[in-house]
């Protein structure tokens, strides 16, 4: 099958697409042939090694979390999917594997794909759709009624923060993006917008239950005074140091500061589907390219600029909701 593989970390350039033998499932896996995957800022930050700890010096490495596509093979534990089934899903593999024609993916990290998305438009949504929905209901511990202010709302996780947060009843929802993208923002549903160009979201009188960071630029003590009495502040960045300001802010009583750190889930995919069905909440797509046009989209990505996601076409199906 053909693959977009890495024998070292480094630049895109480190990119090779080659013909490498298909993944081997076992017996809690499923074999998917991908339609379509996504890009994910942690991707481009494993391919430059700044993950080494964690993902080694054994390669080559086949990238990428983020599939949508049909199953051809199911290992012998499987039991919710079959052979022809659309589904879409965030690998859990430790570097992923999605960035190729076939993926080795868990039962426990799938769930039959939105019918009314693309492939492309579904490959975008696991792993940032995921993010934004634990970091709002479960760290973030959101209630309908609510007021929220979400810090990157333009990008991946953030323009399905915005419209998760809808969905979980929030009464206000302020998007914080540059002023280029403040009517996509309140397109996704933000009541308000602040240009972070222009206005410092954590110097205006407004009081919020919920300060979701994706950006993670900022910290509690800075939000302090934008937050209510037992507020919390949920911060993207899974540092040491951060879950110790997390650890510690357990201790009193009052502002909490929680860090995200996404699980793969089906009952969320499913969750995510349904209100993708009902037409809550879209995928906002900024570049499509081809799998061969990896290093090229990784390039982009890493910029730090797209608006919503970028995702990779692997198979002429990837713009076909079959
Ligand atoms: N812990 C986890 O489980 C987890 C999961 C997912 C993502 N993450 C992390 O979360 C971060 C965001 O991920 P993402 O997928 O949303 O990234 P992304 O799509 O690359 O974010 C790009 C967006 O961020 C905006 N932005 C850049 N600087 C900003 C600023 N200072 N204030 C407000 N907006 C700003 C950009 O808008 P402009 O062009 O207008 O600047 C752009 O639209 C990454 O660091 C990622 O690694 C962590």
């Amino acid at each position: 099958m053909k693959a977009a593989v890495i024998y070292r970390y480094g630049d895109p350039d480190v990119f090779q697409i080659e013909d490498i033998e298909r993944p081997q499932i076992s017996p809690e896996q499923m074999l998917i042939k991908v339609f379509a995957s996504s890009i994910n800022p942690i991707e481009w930050k494993m391919r430059k090694g700044m993950l080494k700890l964690l993902t080694g010096s054994s390669f080559p490495i086949t990238l990428g979390f983020d599939v949508s596509g049909e199953v051809v093979e199911i290992g012998e534990q499987v039991t919710r999917f079959k052979p022809g089934d659309l589904i879409y899903a965030r690998m859990d593999q430790l570097t992923g594997g999605a960035y190729a024609e076939y993926a080795a993916v868990a039962e426990k990290a799938a769930a039959l794909k939105p019918t009314n998305m693309t492939h492309a438009e579904a490959a975008a949504v696991p792993l940032a759709g995921m993010t934004a929905l634990q970091a709002l209901r479960d760290e973030g511990e959101f209630q309908p009624g609510q007021a929220v202010l979400i810090n990157g709302a333009s990008g991946g996780v953030g323009t399905y923060a915005i419209q998760i947060a809808k969905v979980l009843g929030a009464s206000t929802v302020v998007g914080v993006c540059s002023g280029k993208n403040a009517e996509l923002v309140r397109d996704l549903g933000a009541d308000s917008v602040i240009d972070y160009t222009q206005q410092d979201f954590t110097q205006t009188a407004a009081k919020y239950d919920l300060v979701f960071d994706v950006v993670g630029d900022r910290s509690l003590s800075e939000c302090k005074a934008v937050l209510q009495p037992k507020g919390i502040y949920v911060t993207t960045q899974p540092y040491p140091g951060n879950y110790l300001k997390s650890v510690l802010s357990l201790l009193w009583p009052g502002q909490k500061y929680k860090v995200i750190l996404l699980k793969s889930k089906a009952s969320d995919l499913a969750y995510l589907k349904a209100q993708i069905e009902a037409g809550h909440i879209r995928s906002v797509i900024d570049q499509r390219y081809p799998l061969e046009n990896i290093a090229e989209a990784q390039t982009y990505a890493e910029a730090e600029h797209t608006v919503g996601k970028n995702v990779i076409a692997v198979s002429e199906r990837a713009e076909s909701r079959t």
